[in-house]
């Protein structure tokens, strides 16, 4: 294939052990046609020599911002603009920290902080750094840039721990840059145990208008309905995200279809419903909605002095309702936000929206809940209630695909 024929990609090379690794990451995009120009961070330099790099692209490589003759060559400012796509691989925990800052005091992030054109980030480290909060709450930083994050792998890592960090395949990078330039990638992200499957799942919060500029609302960042579409993405399914107002790119691969109220999210999620073999309502459905919706802004010396609510209606328990009735339907999860007793009403949930499973948390415990980049979950079923630790919510994700794929291969627990 010559994917990216006539296109200049740029590699920048941050100091990891999985630094080494690059150098596939480069001859994978030559393959498919790429002009290839690297920069390497000062730290990169301890784990693979410039020379390397310069020996199969035939360019000079960029390793200082200071540095006189490589700025003769080619400028910082010239490598972060004259490309189609800038790729930075491996990522470290310091990279991702610094651009989610703005920093920039090396190569590689002076020149993120210039780019003006698609960014690809592939992020390797130890499991406990990739998990920490300050790592992935700096990772959502990065994708609100737009940029396109290609999700590590899951495996033994260099230091001898197993878990996610370590980086993803070159092809699953040069996909990734492939999809940054628009283009299509021709064929499933990665084959899984959820290909051929269709998995449903919403996000995020609604808004409730009650005139053009004003609404009922509430905090979800729309992260843990995000990190279960691109678990179940990673895992082959096709993944329709219906989310409301959130400020996440979809991950990748992902079909996304934004709404505003719980009527539209009602609507867009009836749509799909019937084709889907799962439904995850990760969503923070507004339960009221104004009774009235003015169609002019209204003036605080105007008409209105007590706001009348009226019930949306309960998309989960009407998706429950309409399985009852026309026999055999989806497999079904809801989310239930609690504050005290959470089993307990998990179970009530689980019986009341004739549900399959119930995802628990205590949104008042610290490190779960809305805004966090963790939770602590319990997996409720008619027969079997699991408390799963604290841990980040994309490894939350991962445990709830791995329910779907055990319930969707006919198992009935885990
Ligand atoms: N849900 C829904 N439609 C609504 C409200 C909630 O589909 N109008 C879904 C959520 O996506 C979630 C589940 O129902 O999967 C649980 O919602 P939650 O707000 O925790 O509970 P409620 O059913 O609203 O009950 P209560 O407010 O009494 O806790």
């Amino acid at each position: 294939m010559s994917r990216l024929a006539h296109r200049r990609i740029h590699v920048c090379v941050c100091g990891g052990i999985a630094a080494y690794k690059a150098v596939e990451i480069v001859r994978a995009l030559q393959k498919e046609g790429a002009t290839v120009q690297v920069a390497l961070t000062p730290n990169a330099q301890s784990f693979i020599a410039p020379l390397t790099f310069q020996a199969i692209t035939h360019l000079p490589v960029l390793t200082r911002t200071l540095d006189a003759s490589e700025e003769h060559a080619i400028g910082h400012i010239e490598f972060a603009q004259h490309c189609d796509a800038i790729v930075v691989a491996p990522a470290t925990a310091n990279l991702i920290g610094k651009a989610a800052l703005g920093l920039g005091d090396d190569i590689v992030s002076t020149v993120l902080l210039a780019a003006t054109v698609p960014v690809v980030v592939a992020p390797a480290m130890n499991t406990a750094m990739y998990v920490h909060q300050a790592v992935q709450r700096n990772i959502e930083i990065l994708r609100t840039f737009g940029w396109h994050l290609v999700t590590p792998e899951s495996g033994q890592l260099a230091c001898g721990t197993v878990g996610p960090g370590r980086l993803a395949p070159p092809e699953e990078v040069v996909d990734a840059v492939v999809r940054s330039l628009g283009m299509s990638v021709g064929k499933p992200a990665r084959p899984g145990p959820l290909t051929g499957r269709k998995v449903l799942v919403s996000a995020g919060p609604t808004r409730e208008h009650f005139d053009p500029v004003r609404f009922l609302s509430n905090p979800s960042t729309g992260r843990a309905g995000f990190a279960i579409a691109e678990a179940a993405a990673e895992a082959g399914a096709e993944v329709t995200l219906v989310h409301g107002p959130v400020s996440l790119a979809p991950p990748k691969g992902v079909r996304a279809v934004a709404v505003v109220s719980a009527a539209e999210m009602h609507a867009a999620i009836l749509a799909e419903f019937a084709a889907a073999d799962a439904v995850v309502m990760s969503a923070a459905v507004s339960d009221w909605r104004p009774a009235e919706v003015l169609e002019h802004k209204a003036k605080k010396s105007g008409e209105v002095e007590a706001l009348a609510l009226v019930r949306t209606a309960d998309i989960l328990a009407d998706l429950g309702a309409r399985r009852r009735a026309a026999g055999p339907g989806p497999v079904l999860v809801g989310f239930a936000a609690e504050t005290r007793d959470v089993v307990a009403y998990a179970q009530g949930k689980l019986t009341a929206k004739a549900v399959d499973l119930v995802v628990a948390n205590d949104v008042s415990a610290p490190g779960s809940g809305f805004g966090t980049e963790t939770n602590q979950v319990w997996l409720v079923e008619a027969d079997h209630v699991e408390a799963l630790p604290l841990q980040s919510k994309r490894a939350v994700a991962d445990r709830i695909v791995a329910w779907l794929v055990t319930r969707l291969s006919g198992e009935v627990t885990l």
